[in-house]
């Protein structure tokens, strides 16, 4: 690294921006709980955020004003009944709401008014939010199911009819499910989402959706129909995480209110009671964890419609409420967000087809055929194929203990009617794919044109882009993010075949990648939640979460289950809203506590370790004994955030003991090495900002000089793949990092991507035997690293959510441009530049009321930083 160079940092507005008109100042993106227009808010105090629309240079927010109102011509007259916040000299942009109290099943209009740089007032739109339940008092239904227990297989129907007198206003539909469902009305499915609701620690919470069926409806007779699917609720397939003996297992049940409110005013409630029918159908068998089972022999045409003969349908019983907490499910679905249609079949006889996806992908097969009456269709989804050109499941089916004949692994089964062309998707299972391979009792004649496969996950929008003149880089960020979203389901999971685990490691080491791609924050509000469900009084967490009891003494510690801390801290990092930390304060303190309590000398060998390293072991007790640290300084500092002097004071001596300890037993002050010295033992301490202040360059030095060794090759497991990157860039050694970043030979990122993965792996080693899943996030920080080191885009913690965001791009060897953006809470960041010999053109966008400090990369000529208020700007950094 060359220093102490004297040098200047030639910048200028290049493009200098015209004036734009005040009209196209405006505030836009109003959202309510991070939601555009959510329905069934059962908060109290939601969340109100916005982003100006204002191009011009420097532009800011001065001030802002809220109205709330149920009425919204009068909200947008600039009054409101439920909350007038008056003008706030203030630039936050995220309020929570703080007028009267909000009632249940309400629709509520609001309107923020900002003044810009300049004092100027301008008005958003009126947006809605509707706030649902509020808690179990105003549920008009009861919970209901049908007569059969756990070990039956068909899925229950369900339906009612009812009459609609006068003309509808609107209509919600409000479902609390144990299991997962699909509702219709009149025939037509009830919205757009899949595997509803969300998988949580059902006798702990269970989700209810809400849904605007006022279109559905007609004047006249109506029928309602109910499917319901067993999920994670009731696991009757077996596999080793013990989930067909979870405590809360039971038949699937559910509670639906059906409000409707008439042009008049008045309002009725069609509801879940003892007048519904049962009765069985096509599904056979469900299981989220293996497959479906259809047989379209026996579908019943127009069951969900009125006027359809259900005298043969049986009664339904009541069932008591699965949990205490019956809440909204306020977040992103999961829908069928991308299809692909095979890019390859091979006809392996006239019985078996086999098709290419192309892209390795978590979802279902749709896949219509005629066929004779009673042909078995076996609908099988593996990752890789044999020689032989078949399924081959050898890499997945590992901890599967159920019947492989009767329920197969990955696998549907569809038996055809023989009357007409069936289609089938199964509603209530999803899979971890690229291959599909039919199998057919009798012989079938099958194309391309049969099978449509889609790309199932929660549809959380892109936040960000990463476009490169180094095509390894692109294809690293889009295999990052499809292995991402493959393992997005309500949580997070390690993979979508062999396990669909909520592993805790897996989640916190991915979730800057998360976060700087993808707008995931209901979704972690969502599994924090399920944390806090799951916690132990003494604070201990399992690490698979949900549970059904798996996860304790499993090694289930700090490197995995920090999640509890680094999670919250993160999204207030990204979104600068600290509520989910709020949120998780005690039960980050609870889980600190623990293991202080346990670790007196402030060591602990409560973790896992540096999971499946290439070939370098690290000391378990230096990792976990860094994650007690990390836990602890986000304790100290939430406690500052939130005014809590003592525990601030507490928590930020504990982690001076832990830190003090770390570097008393582990650093060899003299050699500057951490224990053996291995990358991960190195690059831990730096990135977590273990290593004292005066051993960081010799400390980091080392690192380089150990990847120097291994000629730019990785030699981690999970948490030195988390730290190696980012302690070679934030220490002077960004070539480096770069190096190994896109090495392409065995071991690195990019050794999978040249052998053809479209998703991230496993295990570096292509031929391992063990922990060969080819769809895995744990090993997903390459993907965020793009962003902060090509991008160089940083939250600033001192203004987190990008208020201030921290530019620090390098410009390596071997790159001639690159564009990264992200969308903050202010709006597009975008940083991009081009490198022409030594000199780079560097083009920033700071959205309204955001700001920017520039701190040019280590082989920069001029070191100064750079203040960049909100606007476009050009920059001219010439490199030595
Ligand atoms: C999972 C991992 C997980 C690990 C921990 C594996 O089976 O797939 O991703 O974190 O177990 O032991």
């Amino acid at each position: 690294m060359i220093k102490n160079i004297i040098v200047t940092l030639i910048w200028a507005a290049v493009s200098p921006m015209a004036q734009v008109a005040a009209s196209e100042v405006q505030p836009i993106q109003l959202k309510c709980e991070h939601l555009v227009s959510p329905l069934g808010v059962d908060t109290q105090s939601p969340r109100l955020t916005w982003m100006l629309k204002d191009d011009r240079p420097g532009a800011r927010q001065i001030a802002y004003q809220i109205i709330v109102g149920t009425d919204s011509i009068q909200v947008l007259n600039g009054k409101g009944t439920l909350w007038n916040s008056g003008k706030q000299g203030s630039d936050q942009m995220l309020v929570v709401y703080n007028g009267k109290s909000l009632k249940a099943v309400t629709r509520y209009f609001w309107r923020v008014t900002v003044w810009d740089k300049d004092g100027n007032p301008s008005s958003s739109k009126v947006a809605a939010f509707e706030t649902g339940m509020m808690g179990t008092n105003h549920w008009k239904g009861t919970w209901i199911s049908d007569n059969n227990n756990i070990n039956h297989k068909p899925a229950p129907y369900f339906r009612k009819e009812f009459e609609v007198k006068k003309d509808v206003r609107y209509a919600r539909a409000y479902i609390a499910v144990a299991g997962l469902y699909e509702c219709s009305i009149n025939g037509d499915r009830v919205g757009d989402h899949q595997l509803d609701p969300m998988y949580t620690r059902f006798d702990r919470r269970t989700l209810y959706v809400t849904h605007d069926v006022t279109s559905q409806l007609k004047k006249g007779a109506n029928a309602i129909g109910m499917v319901l699917g067993n999920g994670w609720y009731n696991h009757q397939s077996l596999a080793v995480w013990d989930f067909h003996n979870a405590p809360w297992r039971a038949r699937p049940a559910f509670c639906l209110d059906l409000r409707i409110v008439y042009k008049d005013g008045t309002e009725e409630t069609i509801v879940s009671e003892r007048d519904w029918k049962t009765a069985s159908g096509p599904i056979t068998f469900n299981s989220i964890y293996t497959g479906e089972h259809y047989d379209a022999r026996l579908e019943q045409p127009g069951w969900d419609k009125p006027g359809f003969d259900d005298a043969k349908w049986g009664g339904v019983r009541y069932r008591s409420v699965p949990s205490n907490q019956v809440v909204a499910q306020l977040m992103v679905p999961i829908r069928l967000v991308t299809p692909y249609k095979p890019k390859l079949m091979k006809k392996i006889d006239g019985k078996t087809y086999v098709f290419d996806m192309g892209q390795n992908m978590s979802g279902v097969t749709r896949i219509r055929i005629k066929g004779p009456e009673g042909t078995i269709l076996k609908i099988k989804h593996g990752e890789r194929i044999h020689e032989s050109g078949r399924v081959d499941m050898s890499n997945i089916d590992v901890y599967y203990r159920g019947d492989k004949e009767a329920d197969p692994f990955q696998t549907d089964i569809l038996i055809l009617s023989g009357k007409k062309e069936d289609e089938f998707m199964p509603k209530f299972n999803y899979k971890g794919f690229r291959y599909i391979e039919v199998t057919s009792s009798e012989p079938v004649e099958m194309t391309e044109a049969n099978v449509t496969a889609y790309f199932t996950h929660s549809d959380v929008k892109p936040f960000g882009e990463v476009n490169t003149s180094v095509p390894l880089v692109n294809s690293l960020w889009k295999v990052t993010n499809n292995a991402y979203l493959s393992n997005l389901m309500g949580y997070p999971t390690d993979c979508p075949q062999r396990e669909k685990n909520g592993w805790t490691g897996d989640g916190h080491l991915a979730i800057e990648t998360a976060l700087y791609n993808f707008d995931g924050i209901t979704v972690y509000e969502k599994w924090l939640a399920d944390h806090r469900d799951e916690q132990q009084p003494n604070g201990v967490l399992p690490d698979i979460i949900p549970t059904g009891g798996w996860g304790y003494g499993t090694a289930n510690g700090l490197d995995w289950t920090s999640t509890i801390a680094i999670i919250p801290w993160q999204v207030y990092m990204f979104y600068g809203d600290s509520r989910l930390l709020e949120n998780c304060y005690e039960n980050i303190q609870r889980y600190v506590d623990y293991v202080d309590r346990i670790s007196p000398d402030g060591l602990t060998t409560f973790g896992r370790g540096d999971w499946v390293p290439v070939k370098t072991t690290s000391n378990l007790e230096l990792t976990s004994s860094v994650y007690f640290y990390t836990d602890a300084s986000i304790l100290a500092a939430a406690a500052q955030l939130f005014g809590k002097v003592e525990d601030h004071r507490r928590y930020t001596a504990l982690s001076q003991k832990i830190k003090d300890a770390i570097n008393k037993k582990f650093l060899n002050r003299t050699t500057g090495i951490y224990a053996g010295g291995s990358q991960t033992e190195l690059s831990v301490p730096l990135y977590w900002k273990v290593v004292p202040e005066d051993m960081i360059q010799k400390v980091a030095a080392n690192l380089n000089k150990k990847v120097e060794e291994t000629n730019f090759h990785l030699d981690v497991g999970v948490l030195g793949a988390k730290a190696l990157l980012n302690a070679l860039k934030e220490n002077g050694y960004e070539q480096s990092a770069y190096k190994v970043a896109v090495q392409d030979t065995y071991p690195s990122w990019g050794w999978w991507v040249v052998n053809g993965a479209t998703t991230l792996l496993e295990n570096w080693d292509l031929k391992a035997q063990r922990d060969i899943s080819d769809n895995h996030m744990m090993f997903g920080e390459i993907g965020g690293w793009f962003f902060k080191s090509i991008g160089g885009i940083l939250p600033d913690p001192r203004q987190p959510g990008f208020k201030n965001i921290l530019l620090r791009p390098i410009f390596p060897e071997g790159m001639d441009h690159a564009k990264v953006t992200h969308e903050s809470p202010y709006g597009t960041i975008v940083s991009s530049w081009t490198k022409v010999n030594k000199k780079v053109t560097y083009e920033v966008q700071i959205p309204a009321n955001a700001s920017a400090t520039f701190y040019p990369p280590a082989n920069a000529r001029d070191k100064g930083l750079v203040k960049l208020p909100a606007g476009k700007h050009t920059l001219q950094v010439t490199l030595l």
